[in-house]
């Protein structure tokens, strides 16, 4: 294994909070400009709060002003080819496009690599709504008043 972001990934993987799931996860997030920012998951006894390594490492790079990505890696303890969950996929796709790089460690089996297009086809993003502002029409309760206020 000669790759660079899955190594950042493993080394995220060991600061992971698991005490619940004892399924630890790391990520390894590259910016445009080359500068990378690594994640773990950090799980809370409430089990909703948990944030997903994914999750960490994009928010991370996000507040430190990046907004363009080409290449993602994860881990996990287990080296089993995790990929991001669902809702990771769409938080990438906030900030990333279709054809960013994601490559999963499968360990001694080496690394899968995905676009996030194929991940998570026909997504909803910003043009989705852009789009539908632009066709938007008033709805019969904006145009007839029964939405109008009595302020008598
Ligand atoms: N997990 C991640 O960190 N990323 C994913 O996208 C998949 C799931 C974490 C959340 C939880 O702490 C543990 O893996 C088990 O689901
Ligand atoms: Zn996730």
């Amino acid at each position: 294994m000669d790759d660079p972001l899955v190594d950042q990934a493993r080394k995220a993987v060991t600061e992971a909070y698991v005490p619940y799931s004892a399924y630890r996860v790391g990520a390894a997030l590259r910016t445009a400009d080359g500068t990378v920012f690594t994640g773990c998951n950090v799980e809370n006894a409430n089990y909703s709060n948990s944030l997903h390594a994914e999750e960490v490492a994009i928010g991370s790079a996000v507040a430190a002003g990046h907004r363009e990505f080409d290449r993602l890696a994860v881990s996990s303890g287990a080296r089993d080819g995790v990929t991001p969950c669902g809702m990771c996929r769409q938080t990438l796709a906030e900030f990333c496009a279709d054809d960013l790089t994601i490559v999963c460690d499968r360990g001694d089996d080496g690394v899968v690599a995905y676009t996030l297009g194929e991940l998570l086809p026909e997504t909803i993003s910003a043009a989705t709504l852009s789009a539908a502002a632009d066709d938007e029409q008033p709805t019969a309760h904006e145009t007839d008043g029964t939405d109008t206020e009595d302020t008598s």
